[in-house]
């Protein structure tokens, strides 16, 4: 059986209208996969699809090959899907070390191996001087951290993020980047990430899926997606950083042009 996380032929209407229009999407647990495009596209949408938050008009949501489309969030959680939202949700007065050892606490674990994989991942992400202090007085970036550090403690098998980088400098944006990239390989937990940073989008992401108007409209690296002139006229026309890059960036125009900055996949 594939370990993976498989979205077929979602279709979600809200009151006329139709916010996803069969979309098909995986990730495996060794991947990151960029989901994209503009506001109101359907993302975050599909997402409460694939966390049990909204339940689909049609279409299946599978994990592991087990149906969990009629599960409540909860119970797909206890099969290893974990989310986090457009804005940060950490409990203010509780310190990093505490919010992270709720995750481990929240997925069943005792105390004492709670503890011991809070401290763990406070080590491997080296904010082992944030450990004590409340997550009232941390920044924006280092709570987005901690959030992905507490959902990670649930010992999560896929993880989905919505916006990770919204509301981060680019020196905390660089650091993110730095840190979610190797979670696939250290914890065994794909990644699927939404975010409008195309520059931390287009470098992590193994493959991309873009959405627009509810519908895909296109999936693949980073160079074939840039070079998409679909997804160009939809999206990144308008995306700021991807036209810069594009300018700084000659080959970004050219699909069979190497593009180093793109972690293949494994
Ligand atoms: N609960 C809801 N009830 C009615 N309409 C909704 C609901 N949730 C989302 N929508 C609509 O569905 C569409 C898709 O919204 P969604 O939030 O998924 O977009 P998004 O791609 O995440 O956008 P953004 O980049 O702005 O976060 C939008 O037109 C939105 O207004
Ligand atoms: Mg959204």
């Amino acid at each position: 059986m594939s370990e993976r996380l498989a979205a077929d032929g979602i279709v979600m209407n809200f009151a006329g209208l139709r916010a996803l229009d069969q979309v098909s999407l995986s990730l495996g647990r060794h991947e990151i996969v960029g989901l994209i495009g503009p506001n109101g596209s359907g993302k975050t949408t599909l997402v409460n699809v694939l966390a049990g938050a909204l339940k689909p008009n049609a279409g299946s949501v599978r994990i592991d090959g087990e149906d969990v489309t009629a599960f409540p969030p909860r119970r797909i959680a206890r099969h290893g899907l974990v989310r986090t939202f457009q804005t940060v949700r950490l409990f203010g007065t509780m310190s990093v070390f505490e919010n992270v050892q709720l995750g481990a606490l929240g997925a069943g674990l005792r105390r004492s191996k709670a503890t011991t994989i809070a401290n763990e991942l406070i080590e491997l992400f080296e904010i082992e001087d944030l450990r004590d202090v409340s997550s009232d007085a941390l920044s924006y970036g280092q709570k987005r951290i901690v959030e992905i550090l507490r959902s990670l403690a649930t010992g999560c098998k896929y993880l989905l993020l919505d916006e990770p980088a919204a509301g981060l400098n680019e020196e905390e944006s660089e650091h993110l980047l730095g840190q979610l990239t190797s979670i696939p390989e250290k914890f065994g937990c794909g990644l699927l990430i939404i975010d409008h940073d195309m520059n931390l989008i287009m470098r992590l992401c193994h493959r991309l899926h873009v959405l627009n108007q509810g519908k895909t409209i296109a999936e693949g690296t980073a160079d074939e997606i840039r070079a998409n002139p679909t997804v160009v006229e939809a999206y990144l026309g308008s995306q700021a950083t991807a036209g810069a890059d594009a300018a700084a960036n000659p080959t970004a125009a050219n699909p069979t042009a190497a593009n180093h900055t793109v972690t293949e996949r494994s």
